[in-house]
């Protein structure tokens, strides 16, 4: 069969990645991913052919793993985390909607979910995720800030809690500012903030902080940025975000 594998590997270190997507991998003759992926996968990606490509091509990516599942081998497209957010896999489908070439048609495409960062990074800290949440990517390379800053905006004021992704990096520096600024206008100034880089990889660092006293200066696009909402709290080390049992229990 033509089969192509769309396999989000998780975080980092490789006892992160599932089990579902070790079977799948290792049944692949080819990969293809971002280097620094392709390096994480280890033992895995012994003896296969590995088709790597620096950050920023990632349309080609995407059409060389379908041209290749086309002809007959057996491909692995690897994102981290999870290969359908902020990553690879929409990529794919977008190629075949918009050229739908006939020998893309038999390609049998199976998607293997991963650990996306924002889990991963929550996990370091305790519960910060546990009530409703959602991600916002800084990176205005693909999307006009004025949307992002919308999003931003309507997220603040419904009281989501935050995982901003690509918050920052060399060219992109005053995004990051700017977002916690809006945050600060609808959200008070000792809610959590946790700076969670390269997590589970071998020089992760969690930092747990707050709104008031975060700096854009200790996150780098290895980041990932969770802000609290309004309920979210810290208990020794660990940041949680009620759900709200305390005030559904009997009064003594
Ligand atoms: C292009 S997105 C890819 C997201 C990935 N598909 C996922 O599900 O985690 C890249 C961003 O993901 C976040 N990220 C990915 N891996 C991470 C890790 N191990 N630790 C912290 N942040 C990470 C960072 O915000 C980074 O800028």
């Amino acid at each position: 069969v033509k089969r192509l594998y769309i396999v989000g590997t998780g975080p980092g270190a490789a006892e992160h990645l599932s089990p579902a997507a070790r079977v799948a991998l290792e049944s692949c003759t080819d990969l293809v991913g971002y280097g620094l992926y392709t390096d994480l996968l280890g033992d895995i990606s012994t003896g296969k052919n590995l088709h790597t490509s620096p950050l920023g091509q990632e349309t080609e990516r995407a059409r060389l793993a379908l041209e290749l599942a086309a002809s007959g081998r057996c491909v692995g497209l690897v994102s981290s985390g999870d290969a359908g957010i902020y990553a690879m896999a929409t990529l794919v489908f977008e190629l075949l909607d918009r050229e739908a070439k006939a020998a893309w048609q038999c390609v049998e495409i199976t998607l293997v979910p991963g650990i996306t960062a924002a889990q991963a990074a929550a996990s370091r800290v305790g519960a910060p995720l546990a009530h409703d949440f959602c991600a916002i990517s800084l990176s205005d390379l693909l999307t006009p800030w004025e949307t992002i800053e919308k999003r931003l905006t309507a997220a603040a004021e419904a009281d989501f809690v935050l995982a901003l992704y690509n918050p920052i990096s060399s060219k992109r520096r005053w995004q990051l500012p700017r977002a916690l600024q809006i945050l600060s206008q609808h959200r008070a100034p000792q809610t959590p903030v946790v700076i969670a880089r390269n997590v589970t990889r071998a020089d992760e660092s969690i930092l747990v902080t707050s709104l008031a006293e975060v700096d854009a200066e200790n996150v780098d696009m290895l980041s990932v940025v969770l802000i609290g909402n309004r309920e979210t709290r810290c208990v020794g080390p660990w940041v949680y975000t009620p759900r709200g049992y305390a005030a559904k229990e009997p009064q003594h």
